[in-house]
């Protein structure tokens, strides 16, 4: 008797996948192309970050990743659908640090006797033990944050598509923040795509670099950072690949000009 071979489990090859993506906005002097022909894939579980100048694109390929945008010409694929934090917390004001994260459980089904102990377990992870029922206003800036990167997990989506979330922090809270996603990171194995302008933030983040040029935004280079972690910005590794990586950058500003 001839056996039948049970078919392989599918794999996910990629957490996000762009192929030949390109963008163009209409401009007031026709068609402004600001992405060109982008290809990336971020692997299930990877950390990428997205690097370039102020109007490179990344916030405009975020969006396209998000499913927020659709891009001009190309194709993205992801596995799921993504989370996603802004630089701005984009909590709502009345509702309390808790509800806030309950209402993304309830938006994604979690039944009502689950959400609480839920909530409990996703602010202790944030390390925001008992902020339950605290006010977004009564919450430092740091704090808005880590409830935004709780609310973003209680999804449980694969990929974590962050547009420079710790931008207006200062230094020293976004460092601890560092310290924190790393660790989610590594706990969860959630797959990140991290936009920034920031080089240094970008090595201490990433285990792989993805530099976008400016106008038109094409991948101008990567880095893989081999430097293990937990790793701080002023490792030195961390600054001398940071040193590598901007002055290819400040080439890139140069050819293009505008800076
Ligand atoms: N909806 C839009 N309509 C027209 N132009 C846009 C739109 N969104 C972004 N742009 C333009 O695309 C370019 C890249 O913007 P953005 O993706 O926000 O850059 P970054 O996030 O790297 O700072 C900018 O020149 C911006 O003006
Ligand atoms: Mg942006």
């Amino acid at each position: 008797m001839a056996t039948t071979l049970a078919k392989a489990p599918e794999s996910v090859e990629y957490a996000a996948r762009l192929e030949h993506v390109s963008k163009s906005f209409a401009g007031p002097g026709g068609q402004q192309l600001v992405l060109d022909d982008i290809s990336l894939d971020v692997a299930p579980g990877e950390f990428v970050t997205l690097l370039g100048a102020s109007g490179c694109g990344k916030s405009t390929l975020l969006n396209l990743v998000a499913g927020l945008d659709r891009p001009t010409a190309g194709s993205i694929g992801t596995d799921g659908r993504p989370a996603l934090m802004f630089q701005e917390h984009a909590l709502f004001p009345w509702l309390t640090a808790g509800k806030n994260i309950e209402l993304a459980l309830k938006l994604r089904g979690v039944p009502k006797n689950d959400r609480r102990g839920k909530t409990e377990e996703l602010l202790e992870l944030v390390r925001l033990k008992g902020a339950y029922g605290k006010r977004v206003h009564e919450l430092s800036g740091g704090m808005r944050q880590r409830v935004a990167l709780a609310r973003a997990l209680a999804q449980e989506s694969n990929l974590l598509l962050m547009d420079e979330p710790f931008a207006a922090l200062d230094a020293i809270t976004r460092d601890v923040l560092h310290d924190e996603l790393t660790r989610i990171w590594a706990e969860t194995g959630l797959s990140v795509l991290f936009v920034t302008h920031n080089v240094r933030e970008a090595v201490r983040l990433a285990q792989r670099v993805v530099l976008l040029s400016s106008r038109p935004g094409r991948i101008a280079r990567e880095w893989s950072v081999d430097i293990p972690q937990p790793r701080r910005i002023e490792d030195a590794p961390v600054a001398e690949l940071s040193l590598e990586i901007t002055d290819v950058l400040r080439g890139e500003i140069r050819r293009h000009g505008q800076h």
